[in-house]
């Protein structure tokens, strides 16, 4: 897969995690843009930092996204709420694998209270890995666009 750039956003539940995604990241030789929140002790509204990676990811091309709230499910709905964003909610490596073969997901979100640093680096690993299988995935994506 070709990835221009990650983009990384979380709520101050995610901070101390987004924190650490974000060096994985680096480490992994990706260009990370860091879209806050920017402590753990300021409480903030985790779809506000949903719709501001969204929309990075949604208007360049080869531009892939991270999120992460407390459980990963605020905001991850929150991104998939953009008709352009296909938001993975995973808490594994199977998941995180499967995001991108089968659903062709560009933002990964995961729950910092939920998954350890140990299993966050490998669904890291497998997410911007894994390329799209297409073929009979293709037109169920293709139909993502008309479900309600
Ligand atoms: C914040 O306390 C928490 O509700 C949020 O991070 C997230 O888990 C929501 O889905």
């Amino acid at each position: 897969m070709n990835i221009k750039r990650i983009y990384i956003a979380s709520d101050h539940a995610g901070f101390l995690v987004k924190d650490e995604s974000k060096k994985l990241l680096l480490d992994l030789g990706f260009e990370v843009v860091d879209l806050g929140a920017n402590s753990a002790e300021v409480s903030v509204d985790y779809p506000d930092f949903a719709q501001i990676l969204c929309q990075k990811v949604a208007n360049e091309d080869e531009a892939y996204g991270v999120l992460i709230c407390g459980t990963g499910i605020g905001i991850s709905i929150a991104a998939n709420r953009n008709p352009d964003i296909r938001c993975a909610l995973c808490h594994d490596t199977f998941t995180a694998t499967m995001a991108r073969e089968h659903n062709d997901a560009n933002v990964l979100a995961y729950g910092a209270r939920v998954v350890g640093m140990g299993v966050v680096q490998e669904m890291l690993k497998a997410f911007f890995s894994t390329e799209f299988a297409g073929g009979r995935h293709q037109k169920r994506v293709d139909k993502l666009g008309c479900c309600c």
